[in-house]
């Protein structure tokens, strides 16, 4: 009998048993599908996809329309993982907007959706589980206020931001979030939060105490190779071996 089907609420359950979650992002068909074979239980069409395969600055120009149209590629490959989107920038501002662009993302295929902040998309953040839609939270550095922000930078450091992510967290969690990203958060303060929340946390930077670790998989494999990033090492020089392959190739069509 075939494995069943990840849902929100088996992740959420991974925690109590202890178990730990691996997340990576994935945008399309291939990708998806190669990562749920390996068995990895929650999938993430992120908006990274803006900087990742779009090739802009940041995430703040993806639209609503390039997050449908991803996440049908990769809900494509019927992974027996959850599959959770990222809600683009500018689509949940106000509660009737937040549900509705939270419908298109499951209409295209997504199983959950991921927003970024704490108290202040409150009522968004209620009124799409009141819909029906599993919500996962995403805290710390919050990649779509990269403007404002003037950078990525890493919270948790000072009382004020410590206390703030706890009460953010506690509120997504009242709220019902079934899991809560941490970017960029300290170490010592993801550590606090993962022993304090009953739903899992996954850090992305945080530290290796969280229930989880998320990675935009093309940093993991080694894909882009025009930056580095402090919180990932390649496991893989995927960008060097396609240059090779497809040299010798050129080369021996040339020849
Ligand atoms: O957009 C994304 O890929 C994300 C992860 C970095 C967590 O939000």
């Amino acid at each position: 009998m075939p494995a069943p089907k990840i849902t929100a609420e088996s992740i959420r359950a991974m925690k109590a048993r202890g178990e730990k979650i691996p997340a990576l992002t994935a945008y399309d068909f291939p990708m998806a599908r190669l990562l749920d074979e390996v068995g990895i239980p929650l999938l993430l069409v992120g908006d990274s996809l803006g900087m990742v395969v779009l090739g802009y600055p940041d995430t703040t120009r993806v639209t609503m329309a390039d997050m449908e149209h991803h996440v049908r590629a990769a809900a494509r490959a019927k992974p027996r993982a959850l599959v959770a989107a990222d809600m683009p920038y500018g689509c949940y501002d106000t509660m009737e907007s937040a549900v509705a662009n939270a419908k298109r993302l499951i209409l295209a295929g997504a199983e959950a959706v991921k927003a970024e902040g704490g108290r202040e998309i409150l009522p968004q953040v209620q009124a799409i589980i009141s819909s029906g839609i599993p919500f996962l939270g995403h805290l710390g550095m919050l990649p779509q206020h990269v403007l404002e922000e003037g950078g990525y930078h890493v919270k948790g450091k000072n009382e004020p931001e410590h206390q703030a992510l706890l009460a953010d967290a506690d509120a997504l969690v009242k709220a019902g979030a079934f899991a809560i990203v941490l970017e960029l958060v300290t170490p010592r303060v993801a550590k606090e939060l993962t022993q304090r929340l009953p739903v899992p946390t996954i850090g992305i930077g945080a530290g290796p105490d969280c229930d989880g670790q998320i990675l935009v998989t093309p940093d993991l494999l080694g894909m882009l190779p025009w930056y580095s990033l402090k919180h990932v090492k390649p496991k893989l020089n995927a960008a060097e071996q396609m240059r090779a392959v497809v040299k010798e190739w050129k080369e021996s069509v040339e020849a």
